[in-house]
């Protein structure tokens, strides 16, 4: 383990954090699409299965967010993403579950149909607010978040703040370095090495999390990220900021060099939530392989990534792939159409 990593992780058993996920997620063997994409092995890291309505990355991150939420005595979280955002979907469940308030400001129109992840939220008892900006980054969304946690105020309440893209970003990559703590305990307990770890990117905390914490613990293993939705650059730097955060947040003099950070913005196709032809064919090659359940948004395009690095040479036949599978399903229905074009009934 490297110098000061066991300081780094000695404090991160200690942040605040409540117990929301089911935890380790396996980390499965999938012979068959190991065969069909022409590698070694390929472990399919199960974070779909955190247990928690439906599942999916983001309940690690609500961990240790919700965990500093308690422990200032928030009693309602405000926070915002896009209208069909998995975050918000768990945000909403996650306040549920530990009895807070949550009000949630959807980048959308009030009008769109209650499908999908908007109508989890409603179901989860969520306060929706809708914003017309596609900017995740818009000026405007602080000061609406501001004016909403003055409200909180007002009313006697006691409101905590999350933004993942921006002041959120640290603390919220905090619980991926747990995650690639687990994943490294798992793949010495098979003892399997990790050539290549490969993940869709969106706001990049999940990303930061795993290589900041693939070194505390002493793993080396190269991380592709596939972006769902930014250029490769903007992430790149986003992704550095919430090492640096992170490492911080833990005391860590561990550090990642610039180059560390692999990021891949040829998969986006059209733009974010965009179908693309290879995203679709990836949900119907892990359907048909293995039992998989990808979706359009996030996991088709990121397994349309590892394809093409296959593909070009960059992850070899004799390579160990772990695929660290981020959820996403309730997505998937929305797209119905989209997918059932791509089935060519078997037989
Ligand atoms: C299903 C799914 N996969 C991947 C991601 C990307 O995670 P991150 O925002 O940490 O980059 C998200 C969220 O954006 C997601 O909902």
């Amino acid at each position: 383990m490297p110098e000061n990593a066991t300081a780094a992780l000695d404090t991160l058993k200690r942040l605040p954090r409540v117990a929301l996920a089911t935890l380790p997620t396996p980390l499965e063997d999938a012979p068959r699409l190991a065969r069909e994409l022409g590698v070694r092995k390929l472990l399919v890291k199960r974070d779909d299965l955190t247990g928690l309505a439906l599942g999916g990355n983001k309940v690690r991150k609500l961990e240790f967010l919700l965990g500093e939420a308690r422990a200032r005595g928030a009693d309602t979280i405000i926070t915002t993403a896009g209208m069909q955002s998995n975050f918000l979907r768990l945000a909403a469940a996650a306040a549920r579950r530990l009895g807070m308030e949550a009000i949630l400001l959807v980048r959308g129109s009030a009008d769109a149909p209650l499908a999908g992840n908007l109508l989890l939220m409603r179901l989860f008892g969520a306060d929706i607010r809708f914003m017309a900006t596609e900017d995740p980054y818009a000026e405007s969304t602080f000061a609406l978040m501001r004016e909403i946690e003055d409200e909180v105020r007002q009313r006697g309440g006691h409101p905590y703040l999350i933004h993942l893209g921006t002041f959120s970003g640290a603390l919220s990559a905090i619980g991926y370095v747990h995650a690639a703590v687990e994943l490294a305990e798992q793949l010495r307990g098979a003892r399997e090495r990790c050539d290549h770890l490969v993940l869709a990117v969106g706001s990049g905390g999940t990303y930061a999390g795993l290589l900041l914490g693939l070194r505390l613990a002493g793993m080396p293993c190269h991380v592709l990220g596939v972006s769902v939705n930014a250029p490769a650059e903007d992430h790149r730097r986003r992704i550095l900021e919430k090492i640096r955060g992170a490492a911080e947040i833990l005391g860590s003099a561990v550090t990642v060099r610039d180059d560390d950070v692999d990021i891949t913005d040829a998969y986006i196709g059209a733009g974010y939530g965009v179908p693309t032809a290879a995203g679709l064919e990836a949900i119907v090659q892990a359907a048909r392989a293995e039992g998989l359940l990808f979706d359009p948004v996030y996991t088709g395009k990121a397994w349309a990534g590892v394809v093409d690095a296959v593909r070009r040479g960059a992850i070899g036949p004799r390579d160990n792939v772990v695929f660290l599978h981020t959820g996403g399903a309730p997505n998937a229905f929305l797209y119905a159409s989209a997918i059932a074009g791509r089935l060519v009934p078997r037989g």
